[in-house]
């Protein structure tokens, strides 16, 4: 790439975060685990603030009122974008938040001085920044302070200001769900071309967001209101920050590549599949094993085991993605499970449990992942004697039932070779014996197909 990158490890860059917040008074928090504690309703924290809604809401937390953490996260809602430059499955979320004390001022300061600072920060070039914030609707007013304090800071600095824009409520309002706390948000983006100048109209902004050449890397959250059934209906009893920083988008920015699978988050799983399986027939198949397998690693070690329901299935399709993908497009395909151990190498003196549950981890990965491989050889085998045409309904029902193959694997292998399968039919074969199944495994039918 052309330009200017600082050299930080991803280890550098979350103490970093870490010690400059705590600097400033925030208590270091460690992250909670994968798995929410209360029933929030959702299978995995899909977001920093889901393990502190109680203290958004007002309950005193026991390190204080300004916190900083590192907290991971799982979303697998984008689960088919995985492998294109930003998607990941499993994500860290650096935050910084205000329970009640600090509001927009500082929260905006201290995000502009930690992305540009040569000293405490990472050192970003603070012309390539573009921000957006709330322009206002019926739940909350257009957020003109945020404006101006971006305005501020970038006239104190000498730098054009004309790069903050107006954004809706779909853009720069953030809840997790329907229902808990939620705010108007700012948000940092990052020109990763280099290219683009101040002074942008929204069109041509919007067209640069379009095509990627901004990255977003950074949002603060107004955490003062709250939603129920998707409606806002009031004001919180205190006014919080929740501040968001993904760190492999943040990681890839500040290590100068053009995307994630490039930054020492990922490449140690990457060059091992290389180094391992040969040729990849399929650069995009070769990040998702590498995304699936470290998304299944974390998991594992809080404490998801697979299954066919739950969070258990979540991880089951993850691996067994990861595998069928390895097995699909590389040219010698052994066993994924020897990864764990690259995976959990990169997070030594991070995550510790990880390296403690080592074993463990290990132990599932190997058991589950042999026996799909064995699914997948004998279910290849059928799938090739009836593969030399579309297949049908009943085929792919048969391939499914009898031998265990996942019907989306069903799909990719046919694709795979210019045929279509009958998913109407398959569906209805299935419910035909759903109809005759009992309960029980009517349950682990409709878990597989999810
Ligand atoms: N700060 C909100 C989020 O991105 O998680």
């Amino acid at each position: 790439m052309s330009f200017f990158t600082t050299g930080m490890t991803s280890k550098e860059i979350r103490s970093k975060f870490l010690e400059f917040f705590q600097k400033r008074n925030h208590a270091v928090i460690a992250s909670a685990s994968l798995v929410p504690e209360n029933d929030s309703g959702v299978l995995f924290n899909t977001a920093g603030m889901q393990p502190l809604i109680p203290y958004l809401l007002g309950k005193d937390h026991p390190d204080g009122k300004r916190l900083v953490n590192s907290q991971k996260c799982v979303r697998t809602q984008d689960i088919l974008e995985v492998g294109d430059n930003t998607h990941d499955t499993f994500f860290e979320m650096l935050g910084n938040w205000s329970l009640g004390d600090y509001f927009k001022k500082e929260a905006i300061e201290w995000s502009y001085e930690f992305l540009t600072s040569k000293t405490e920060g990472l050192s970003l070039d603070p012309t390539r920044l573009y921000i957006t914030c709330f322009e206002g609707d019926e739940n909350a007013p257009r957020d003109t302070e945020s404006q101006e304090i971006w305005q501020e800071i970038f006239t104190k600095n000498k730098i054009n200001g004309e790069r903050i824009y107006f954004r809706p409520a779909y853009k720069n309002w953030w809840s997790v769900g329907d229902n808990g706390p939620c705010g108007p948000d700012t948000e940092m983006f990052y020109d990763i071309t280099g290219k683009l100048t101040s002074g942008m109209s929204l069109d041509e902004y919007l067209v640069a967001d379009e095509n990627q050449q901004v990255v977003e890397i950074w949002n603060d959250v107004f955490m003062q209101y709250l939603k129920k059934d998707g409606k806002v209906i009031g004001s919180l009893s205190q006014k919080n920050v929740d501040t968001g920083s993904g760190l492999e988008r943040l990681v890839m920015v500040v290590q100068g590549k053009n995307n994630i699978f490039d930054t020492d988050l990922f490449s140690p799983i990457i060059t091992e599949l290389s180094s391992r399986y040969g040729k990849f027939d399929n650069e995009r198949a070769k990040r998702i094993v590498a995304d699936h397998v470290r998304t299944a690693v974390f998991m594992l070690s809080d404490g998801v085991t697979p299954s066919n329901t739950g969070r258990g299935y979540i991880l089951r399709r993850l691996l067994r993605r990861a595998i069928f993908q390895a097995w699909k497009n590389s040219e010698n395909f052994t066993e994924l499970s020897s990864l764990c151990d690259t995976v959990i190498k990169i997070y030594d003196d991070v995550y510790q449990d990880l390296e403690k549950n080592g074993e463990k981890i290990r132990e599932v990965f190997e058991k589950e992942e042999s026996k799909f491989t064995k699914t997948i050889k004998q279910g290849e085998k059928e799938f090739e004697k009836m593969s030399d045409k579309d297949i049908s309904g009943k085929n792919a029902f048969l391939l499914f039932s009898s031998y265990g193959f996942p019907f989306e694997l069903i799909k990719e292998l046919s694709e795979a070779k210019g045929f279509s399968v009958d998913e109407v039919g398959f569906k209805e074969e299935f419910k035909n014996h759903q109809d005759l199944s009992r309960k029980g495994s009517e349950q682990k039918f409709k878990a597989v197909l999810e």
